[in-house]
C-alpha cells in the first residue's frame, strides 16, 4: 500500500478505516485497560483522532487543501 497517493477509493479507505477503528493500525501492542499507558514515542492515536478518521473515510476520503501537503520526501536506494 503506497502512501504517497490519497487513497480515496475502497479497499484502502476502508481498510484504513477498520484497522484505525480496532487500535491494530498504527501498531501499539499495549493494553489501553491496564498498567502503565505514558511512554515515550506512543505512535497510537486518541479517541479523538479515531473518532475524526473515520468520519473523514465516512466522507468519502476527501482530499484537503493541497496548499496543506508537505512536499513529497526524497527516497534514496
Ligand atoms: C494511522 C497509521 C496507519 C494506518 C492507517 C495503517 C493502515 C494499514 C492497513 C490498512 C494495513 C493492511 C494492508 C493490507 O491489507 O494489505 C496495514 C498493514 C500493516 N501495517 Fe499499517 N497503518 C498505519 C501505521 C503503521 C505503522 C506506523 C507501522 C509500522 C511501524 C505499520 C505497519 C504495518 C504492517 C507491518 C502491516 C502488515 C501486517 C498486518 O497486516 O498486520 N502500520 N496498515
Amino acid at each position: 500500500m503506497s502512501l504517497m497517493t490519497l487513497h480515496r477509493r475502497p479497499p484502502w479507505a476502508q481498510s484504513m478505516k477498520m484497522r484505525v477503528r480496532k487500535r491494530e493500525m498504527p501498531p501499539w501492542f499495549l493494553d489501553k485497560t491496564i498498567g502503565i499507558q505514558k511512554y515515550k514515542n506512543d505512535p497510537s492515536l486518541s479517541d479523538d483522532e479515531i473518532r475524526d478518521d473515520c468520519q473523514w473515510v465516512d466522507a468519502g476520503a476527501p482530499q484537503g487543501n493541497p496548499a496543506d501537503m508537505p512536499s513529497a520526501p526524497k527516497l534514496e536506494r
